[in-house]
């Protein structure tokens, strides 16, 4: 393999030990650290994903806890119900998880977050935040992949990075957060012509798109930084937005699905509720 592996699981792991000693010290000062997780509805796979942020929690000595609502739950239950967990003094950060079942409002629902719980980085003032440059509450997966793409000392200042997708939670904080390093960012998505002229361009590549394998081989230039954020499950087996095992050959860096972006979304959601929690004790 030519390309370096940038391992999530890893990084997650060397992570996970700064953010033990965080906890810890809050413990000392009396302060435990508690996340309340929102799920509505019965789908498996965000199923999982909570599990997974659930278990993030108990390595780590935070109190986490799942809030379970039922599908048919109506908007101004679920608003009142998280209305609720921002009131409570006991709770430093609140998730709601998405995609919420069909007929209930997901903006309006997370304009219920309060911005110093939101660690998910949703609510529009940590948006605007974002957007500004600002310091904020930032989206845990972009957070992810800057996190990952520094430590491995990507050179990011001059170079340009091309995000594949315009999500509001992956592509649209991304390419932010890629012009706060001083990268030149190109924002491509599914309407973009000549996609592989613009993404064999990049230097960094971000693909972001929830298509199995679309990034091939002849899409990237040599030694670029190849960054996946999809996680699409073929006959039953994960898999990301780039063709790994032929890109590995062409690049100069490489993230791994699974083991790599989702790995650090957890762990940057794990720092964004320590991080609530410690702001909450200075104040
Ligand atoms: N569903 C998929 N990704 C995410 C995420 O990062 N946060 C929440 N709340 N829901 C998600």
């Amino acid at each position: 393999m030519a390309a370096v592996l940038m391992d999530g699981k890893l990084l997650s792991e060397e992570l996970c030990l700064e953010q033990k000693q965080r906890v810890l010290a809050l413990r000392e000062m009396g302060k435990k650290v508690t996340l309340s997780v929102v799920l509505v509805g019965n789908d498996p796979a965000s199923a999982t994903y909570v599990r997974n942020k659930q278990l993030a929690c108990e390595k780590l000595g935070i109190e986490g806890s799942t809030v379970m609502l039922p599908e048919g739950i109506s908007q101004q239950e679920l608003e009142n119900k998280l209305d609720a967990l921002c009131e409570d003094e006991a709770i430093d950060g609140v998730l709601l998880q998405l995609p919420l079942p069909k007929g209930l409002d997901e903006e309006s629902a997370l304009a219920h977050i309060t911005p110093e719980k939101d660690v998910d980085g949703f609510h529009a003032l940590n948006q605007g935040k974002l957007f500004s440059g600002t310091d904020g509450v930032v989206a845990c997966t972009p957070k992810g992949v800057i996190h990952m793409l520094k430590r491995y000392q990507v050179p990011l200042c001059g170079k340009h990075a091309v995000v594949v997708g315009r999500s509001n939670i992956v592509g649209k904080p991304c390419a932010l957060l890629l012009l706060k390093e001083n990268c030149t960012v190109t924002v491509c998505h599914s309407r973009t012509e000549n996609l592989a002229d613009i993404t064999r361009q990049a230097d960094i590549l971000v693909a972001a798109v929830g298509k199995a394998k679309m990034i091939t081989a002849d899409m990237v230039k040599e030694g670029a930084a190849v960054v996946d954020v999809g996680i699409n499950r073929v006959d039953g087996r994960l898999c990301g937005d780039v063709d790994f095992d032929a890109v590995k050959e062409k690049a100069g860096y490489i993230s791994p699905v699974p083991g790599g972006v989702g790995k650090m979304t957890v762990a940057m959601l794990m720092d964004n509720v320590i991080g609530a929690a410690e702001k909450r004790m200075k104040k």
